[in-house]
């Protein structure tokens, strides 16, 4: 029996190996993680991610071929495949800070890796890393070997949070990168079986290392520019009363670019695209090619610039001020079908408001209150580290209160922000939202999820992003 082990249960890991169990189940796999909770939680009944559909798959499969432990070096000598999906944040000092991936996770797993193999090994990058990590590791493993042979192989994960099983199940592709030597192409094939399971033969591509590691790269920063694309143009919709919606539709339906991810939004966010990006940045930077990554850096700005002009838009058509008032944050996670917070621009916006003395009412159905105050107390990049190792907030913002309701968050508010597109917030009874509000009543829909028309003859003064202004935001421009 094949044996795999996943060193690190958290997105990434927990679901793909789940799926993996589910579609092989004459292979044993264990996910094992250095954070006690975590795998407590895998193994009971509520997991510790909110991923629809993953429920089903993890009842399906626990304790048939599929284990979670924290016994990581007792699994790892075991296995036949190691995938690693340890945490790789941002540096934050030192060498390339703001940019550069901190891989002291990756290397101390692959050390550990080193220290209890006792039988050869095929080690499968699956975190995102930057170009060449595969190479690093290889060499830390050689260099320890002990005559064990080990094959590196990248692995890229394309899966996004809220459709995860779904993208897993039906990849648009798998990518196999290894390298290109008699033994590194038969490690390509043992792990091209493990997909060939489920996934047509078509769909998995294989390539050489480095090209692996890049697409994954490449395709985050394709995905994020589009969106930072279409998010300019919602400021100029803005300005000359085009509408974005019908924009990018019309663009969208030239078949060279396609429908899909072209939303104006408050701002991307996730774990991946700024991270990503900024792994980019830095490897341009490192190999003599500032034009290029200047290139994509816009990419990061103009998603910063959305969020700021979104606080400022919100602050402006307040009479200029906010202090005091209460203002109702709906949604919090970055993305709807998932508790993750993890770059969400909520927290920029929710930050952008308390700088201007705000008091805030948030309801997110997925995000705890414990989160959000970490979220906003937290360092940026400080997110990125195992949950132990993560800073515990000392103090809450004593300006929020995070409740479980959209009703109580807007009761008595100013003003609605809407900042993720859950799809309970398109059902919502305005009316009695409108009605419970101080007046003038904003909603700010930063997700363009409401009926705008509907909500203006209910009363409201609506701001939709990157859509024909109002004419009360008219007379009041946000400047920055
Ligand atoms: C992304 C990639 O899609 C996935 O392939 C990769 O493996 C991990 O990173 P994820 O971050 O989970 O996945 O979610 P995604 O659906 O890509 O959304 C990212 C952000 O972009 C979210 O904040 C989302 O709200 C925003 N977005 C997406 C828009 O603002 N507009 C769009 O049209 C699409
Ligand atoms: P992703 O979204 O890439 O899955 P997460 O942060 O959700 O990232 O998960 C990474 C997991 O890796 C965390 O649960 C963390 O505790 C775990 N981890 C980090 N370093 C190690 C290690 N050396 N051994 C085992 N688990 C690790």
């Amino acid at each position: 029996m094949v044996k795999i082990c996943c060193i690190g249960a958290g997105y990434v890991g927990g679901p793909t190996m789940a799926v993996i169990a589910l579609k092989c189940p004459k292979i044993e796999v264990v996910v094992v993680d250095i954070s006690v909770s975590r795998i407590t939680a895998w193994n009971s009944e509520q997991l510790p991610i909110y991923e629809p559909g993953l429920d089903d798959v993890v009842k399906e499969c626990r304790g048939r071929n599929l284990f979670f432990s924290t016994d990581v070096e007792k699994h790892v000598a075991e296995a036949d495949i190691v995938f690693v999906s340890v945490n790789t944040p941002t540096k934050t000092t030192g060498l390339g800070a703001g940019k550069a991936a901190d891989l002291t996770y990756w290397e101390s797993a692959a050390r550990m890796i080193a220290d209890v193999s006792k039988s050869d090994k095929i080690v499968v990058e699956k975190s995102t890393v930057p170009v060449k990590t595969a190479e690093a590791i290889e060499k830390i493993l050689t260099h320890n070997s002990k005559g064990i042979n080990y094959q590196i192989l990248s692995n890229p994960e394309f899966l996004a949070e809220g459709t995860a099983i779904q993208d897993l199940f039906h990849p648009d592709r798998v990518l196999i990168g290894g390298r290109e030597t008699p033994a590194g192409l038969k490690a390509v094939q043992a792990l091209k079986d493990v997909y060939a399971q489920w996934v047509p033969d078509e769909r998995i591509l294989t390539t050489n290392l480095w090209s692996a590691e890049l697409s994954k790269l490449a395709a985050n920063a394709f995905l994020a520019q589009r969106i930072s694309s279409v998010n300019a143009m919602s400021a100029l919709c803005e300005a000359t009363g085009a509408d974005v919606t019908q924009v990018a539709y019309a663009v969208g339906k030239d078949s060279r670019i396609g429908q899909k991810f072209l939303n104006a939004s408050v701002g991307f966010g996730g774990s991946c695209f700024q991270k990503d990006i900024l792994n980019l940045v830095y490897i341009c930077e490192c190999n003599g090619l500032p034009e290029v990554a200047e290139y994509w850096k816009q990419v990061i700005k103009v998603n910063d610039y959305q969020k700021n002009r979104f606080v400022n838009r919100v602050v402006a058509s307040m009479f200029n001020t906010v202090s005091n008032k209460k203002i109702a944050v709906l949604g919090f996670a970055f993305k709807k079908d998932t508790g993750d917070t993890r770059e969400t621009p909520a927290i920029d916006v929710c930050k952008g408001l308390l700088g201007d003395k705000a008091r805030l009412s948030i309801y997110d159905p997925q995000v705890t209150e414990d989160q959000i105050q970490r979220d906003l107390t937290m360092n940026k990049f400080d997110w990125d580290h195992p949950i132990h190792l993560q800073p515990t907030s000392p103090t809450t913002v004593k300006q929020v209160s995070v409740v479980w309701d959209a009703y109580e968050a807007t009761k008595d508010a100013h003003a609605v922000c809407i900042l993720t597109e859950w799809d309970e917030f398109k059902k919502l009874d305005y009316k009695r939202i409108f009605d419970n509000m101080q007046k003038p009543a904003f909603v700010f829909d930063g997700r363009n999820i409401v009926n705008a028309d509907e909500l203006r003859q209910i009363g409201f003064i609506v701001y939709s992003i990157g859509k024909p202004l109002d004419s009360w935001l008219k007379d009041m421009p946000a400047v920055a």
